[in-house]
């Protein structure tokens, strides 16, 4: 079936079942591999998009329902010769270890830097609770996001 999806600004025609999961389109027919594939079950955040603004586990979430809102991908955040505020934070705190997790890390930070950009660590804790990271970098992570929020208040774009 033929659909219309809008993803970091652009429109998108796929050709998909409607109860394809949003992440396999994601993946396998736009090619933005940012989102990815964990559990496939809504619990470890690794496949986390932005659907109108909101963390969207988009393993669980089904291609129609993203017809009509706005879905970012990681690759919507920023590029890696220009990173995102977020990104370049992560960067900077060398807040990875085998990386699979930060996606999820990433989008779910983004979000909340959005809506409240004097996050605490508590906050910060707090909204990553969900997303599973099994390397153990959580300590980093949340210094990364930390500094993403810290630069936000400084005034840098998110
Ligand atoms: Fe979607 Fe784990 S892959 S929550």
């Amino acid at each position: 079936m033929q659909l219309e999806l809008n993803v970091n600004g652009q429109r998108q025609p796929v050709d998909a079942e409607p109860d394809t999961p949003l992440l396999y389109v994601l993946r396998n027919d736009l090619a933005l591999n940012g989102p990815k594939y964990g559990c496939g079950l809504g619990e470890c955040g690794s496949c986390t998009v932005l659907m109108n603004g909101r963390p969207t586990r988009s393993c669980v979430v089904p291609v129609k329902a993203a017809v009509g809102r706005a879905v970012t991908t990681l690759e919507g955040l920023g590029t890696p010769a220009s990173p995102g505020l977020v990104q370049q934070a992560f960067i900077d705190a060398q807040a990875a270890q085998c990386g699979y997790c930060i996606n999820g890390m990433v989008m779910t930070a983004h979000a909340l830097i959005e809506r409240q950009p004097h996050a605490t660590h508590d906050d910060i804790r707090n909204a990553l609770h969900h997303n599973l990271c099994r390397c153990g970098t959580h300590l980093e992570i949340v210094e990364a996001v930390a500094l993403a929020a810290q630069r936000a208040r400084a005034g840098a774009a998110t």
